[in-house]
């Protein structure tokens, strides 16, 4: 059976990856915060927890050995470079074969070519500049994490999750390489299938080195 790492395991979207996983009947290593490793209390002895924060190269090198795949939830939360960190510590610790799946939202792009609408530009750019006059988070730092994972040769793929909501899941989620495509204009999906697309990322070469935009499809 397969091992896969969950880096950033207690949060929502974390969890719901944790759920994925051992129904595809991967063995789970999970890196949460230490005062958050309560919240993955329910999976008991199904998971081996690791606790510290994604950025601590040491822990997360020790969580990813053995591993075939590490699923990461990128967060830009405070102000000392978490994103770019939890990027770093996992791009330099896993083994050349591993499948590195990264979250993330719409407002990266790869290639510069996303066409974002002015109320969606707008929006970003209020929680940018709130963020930082509150000091509680560092959008900036999560597009240095991308570029850093763009420029890696490893085998990635960041997933750029639209909006989000709860429920149960709709299915996988479809995909295109910007976010303007007109498949995407629901732009919503469910977190569970945020997580069932990063899993299924894991096996579907065509999305290494790509970075996906993702939304359930258009309803009729
Ligand atoms: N929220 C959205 O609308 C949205 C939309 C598109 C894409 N995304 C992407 O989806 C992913 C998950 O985001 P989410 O919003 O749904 O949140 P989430 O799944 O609840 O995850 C939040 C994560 O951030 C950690 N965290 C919380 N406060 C922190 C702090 N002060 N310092 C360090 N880590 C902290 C949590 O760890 P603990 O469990 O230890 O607290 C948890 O691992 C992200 O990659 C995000 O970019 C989100």
């Amino acid at each position: 059976m397969n091992r896969v790492c969950i880096v950033g395991a207690s949060g929502k979207l974390g969890q719901y990856l944790i759920e994925w996983s051992l129904k595809e009947g991967y063995r789970v290593n999970a890196v949460c915060r230490p005062q958050s490793v309560d919240k993955l209390q329910r999976f008991g002895d199904q998971i081996d927890i690791y606790p510290a924060w994604t950025d601590n190269q040491n822990v997360v090198a020790q969580a990813i050995e053995g591993c075939d795949a590490v699923l990461t939830v990128l967060v830009p939360w405070g102000l000392n470079d978490y994103s770019s960190g939890t990027a770093k510590a996992v791009l330099n610790s896993a083994p050349a074969h591993a499948r590195l799946i990264f979250s993330c939202g719409w407002h990266i792009s790869k290639d510069g070519k996303d066409q974002y609408s002015l109320a969606f530009r707008l929006l970003v750019a209020l929680f940018a500049k709130l963020a930082r006059l509150f000091r509680f988070a560092d959008l900036s730092d999560q597009v240095r994490a991308c570029s850093l994972i763009f420029n890696s040769t490893k085998p990635w793929t960041v997933v750029r999750g639209s909006n989000l909501e709860e429920g149960p899941s709709q299915g996988l989620p479809i995909w295109r390489k910007h976010t303007h495509d007109p498949a995407l204009s629901r732009n919503l999906t469910r977190r569970t299938d945020f997580a069932r697309f990063m899993v299924h990322a894991i096996n579907n070469n065509e999305l290494v080195h790509q970075a996906p935009a993702i939304s359930a499809v258009l309803q009729e």
